[in-house]
């Protein structure tokens, strides 16, 4: 198969992750016969530094024009002092989610038994916890109407949601939950929010046609409780878009490290696959950075490209890596291996396959 991918490695540590992934992913081409053709574009605060904006049409038609998208990260403390700069880097983001109507984020929280010890919550509580996190990307307060007042005495941050973008990242979620244990938890605030009671509708009325898919309504402070006492009895858990940006953070606590967790965000042309940790400018450019969240969301694309095995192969030497301890610094504090030695094990592991195959 020949794909087009656009890389957009970002700020911060993004360029080092994706630089890795980038190696894992020619070395899955070679092993199957795939040709990867990268189109690497701008965004976030280097796009800044270039171009003066976050996010140029030029990167956004490459993104059109490509099967999918790999992003590394966004984010520059030069820009986090000054909140009133008409540019930040997180614009880009955002404004790439919201003109390619990426609605769809997906984020798998599966813990890995070789790191149970890392989680600062008790074994017995996350051993086996293997859920998704679907969480809405393109609307809510993110993308409501905002203002400060010229007094700066008074600022509003408005959430809206219609039905229409509720239900279609709704059934996405119904459709993953009839494969996996046909149950869907609602996170939101129902209690409170008119948004939130327009969601509980929209889903009861989807459930009528997915009847065999059972839904848990929790609220979003019982949830983030039940995150830490329960998380096992989670399988979709399906929120609006902060909610969703909150619990995905502290589900991270659970699997051991931000640093490992991938994401897709399934859009209405094209897919967007990216680690859900920051730009960490503390390591930028120091060889640390943990590249596996940017590796499987790779994985995550091959998947959905069809490339079944060579989604497998990616899970099961990121598994192998982690069992051996060629880790960084975030999982393997006391003999931590460097970004790129992650990847040169990784490669080897993919060759080596190759080489007792032939
Ligand atoms: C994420 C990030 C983004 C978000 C930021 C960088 C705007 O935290 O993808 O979770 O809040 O959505
Ligand atoms: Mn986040």
């Amino acid at each position: 198969m020949e794909k087009n991918i656009a890389v957009l490695s970002g700020d911060g540590i993004g360029p080092e992750v994706i630089n890795q992934s980038l190696r894992v992913l020619d070395a899955i081409g070679k092993k199957y016969d795939h040709k990867f053709i990268y189109h690497k574009c701008l965004i976030g605060g280097i796009s800044i530094e270039k171009t003066g904006i976050p996010l140029t049409k030029e990167t956004l038609d490459t993104c059109l024009g490509c099967d999918s998208i790999l992003l590394g990260a966004i984010g520059d403390p030069k820009y986090d002092n000054n909140q009133n700069l008409k540019n930040r880097p997180e614009q880009g983001l955002l404004k790439l989610r919201k003109k390619l109507g990426l609605y769809c984020n997906i984020r798998p929280i599966k813990v890995y038994k070789s790191l149970l010890y890392k989680s600062p919550i008790k074994k017995s509580y996350i051993k086996d916890v293997d859920f998704l996190i679907y969480r809405e990307l393109t609307n809510g307060i993110y993308f409501g109407k905002k203002r400060i007042s010229k007094s700066r005495k008074r600022a509003y941050d408005i959430c809206s949601y219609n039905k229409k973008d509720i239900s279609r990242l709704a059934i996405y979620a119904f459709k993953a939950a009839l494969k996996r244990k046909k149950k869907i938890t609602l996170v939101d605030k129902a209690n409170v929010l008119a948004t939130s009671k327009l969601w509980r509708e929209t889903l009861k009325e989807i459930n009528i046609k997915y009847k065999e898919v059972q839904i848990d309504y929790l609220f979003i402070d019982n949830a983030s409780m039940q995150m830490i006492i329960n998380p096992k009895q989670f399988d979709i858990l399906l929120t609006e878009n902060m909610f969703g940006d909150i619990l995905s953070d502290e589900a991270s606590a659970i699997v051991g490290s931000l640093g490992l967790i991938p994401s897709s965000s399934i859009g209405e042309k094209t897919t967007l696959y990216e680690p859900i940790h920051g730009s960490y400018p503390k390591a930028a450019g120091k060889n640390i950075a943990n590249p596996l969240g940017a590796i499987l969301s790779v994985s995550m694309m091959l998947k959905d490209f069809g490339m079944k095995k060579e989604s497998l192969l990616i899970n099961k030497i990121v598994k192998n890596s982690l069992k051996n301890g060629i880790s960084t610094k975030d999982i393997n504090s006391k003999n931590p291996s460097t970004t790129k030695e992650v990847g040169d094990f990784l490669i080897n592991s993919i060759n080596l396959k190759k080489e007792s195959e032939d």
